[in-house]
């Protein structure tokens, strides 16, 4: 199965830069299913359902958050009439939506997608290893699943090596988000994993973590909160990653990140070319 997860979409570079480029990508390499984290795709903080409605119409089968999740109240609400769209696993209980699903892919397989959060430098959360646990309970790798995706969005790459450690042979796949910086690590662990410590972002990467520059940089270096953040405006980069599962165990069989558009340097989809 060809899998491809596109990292948080940051602000309408990050959307544009998708629209135009996933429709293409899913029909080009004929990818069975498509994951996208949308956490900060309007203005930077959050997702509408419109915005929600927009990446699925362009070819995303799931989208995925983290800790902005909640930043557009209407998430609150639209999460629970919109199954495509997941908050993290290890939220509290009682927290609209769901953290994991079982999805069907367009070629009928089944594909079970988590969605978890790191707890190291991020706000107290319930155990994510737990939680993926759980979740991973309900669709063993070939029992019920033909493939299981986990984003776990965290900020320190020791807690997402170790989730990825932790899964190995488990998942067929694990990749981080958070930082919306790729990482050049993408490989398969030693019991079949595909692996990548984090995918970026779908932004403008001249720009400080997809907002536009000054009003951080001047946060950090004179400790005063002047304005609001914003998104940075200019063409936006497309950071991916693309997995090929083996339909016989739901392994990783190969892995390869790529990048297009923007002022990141491009990395091309050599794996499927
Ligand atoms: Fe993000
Ligand atoms: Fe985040």
């Amino acid at each position: 199965m060809r899998i491809v997860f596109l990292g948080d979409v940051v602000g309408r570079s990050g959307r544009k830069a998708v629209l135009a480029e996933l429709p293409q990508l899913r029909t080009r390499y004929a990818v069975d299913f498509v994951i996208v984290n949308g956490e900060n795709a309007a203005g930077g903080f959050g997702i509408t359902e419109s915005i929600c409605e927009e990446l699925i119409d362009a070819g995303a089968d799931v989208i995925t958050t983290g800790n902005h999740v909640w930043d557009q109240r209407e998430a609150l609400v639209f999460i629970d009439r919109q199954p495509r769209l997941l908050r993290p696993v290890n939220f509290p209980a009682g927290t609209p939506g769901r953290g994991a699903g079982l999805f069907t892919a367009r070629s009928g397989a089944q594909v079970m997608v988590i969605n978890a959060m790191g707890r190291i430098f991020m706000d107290a959360l319930d155990c994510p290893f737990q939680g993926v646990d759980r979740a991973i309970g309900q669709g063993e790798l070939k029992t019920k699943a033909d493939a299981i995706f986990v984003d776990f969005h965290a900020e320190a790459t020791s807690e997402k090596q170790a989730m990825g450690h932790y899964l190995d042979g488990r998942a067929s796949v694990v990749v981080g988000t958070h930082t919306h910086v790729p990482t050049a690590d993408d490989h398969i662990l030693p019991g079949g994993t595909a692996y990548m410590t984090d995918v970026g972002m779908c932004g403008d990467f001249n720009s400080i973590i997809g907002m536009q520059k000054e009003e951080p940089m001047q946060r950090f270096a004179t400790k005063i909160q002047r304005s609001r953040l914003e998104p940075a405006t200019g063409e936006g980069t497309v950071c991916g990653v693309a997995i090929e599962t083996d339909d016989a165990t739901g392994l990783a069989k190969a892995v390869s990140s790529f990048r297009m558009r923007g002022c990141l340097r491009p990395r091309e989809l050599a794996m499927w070319a």
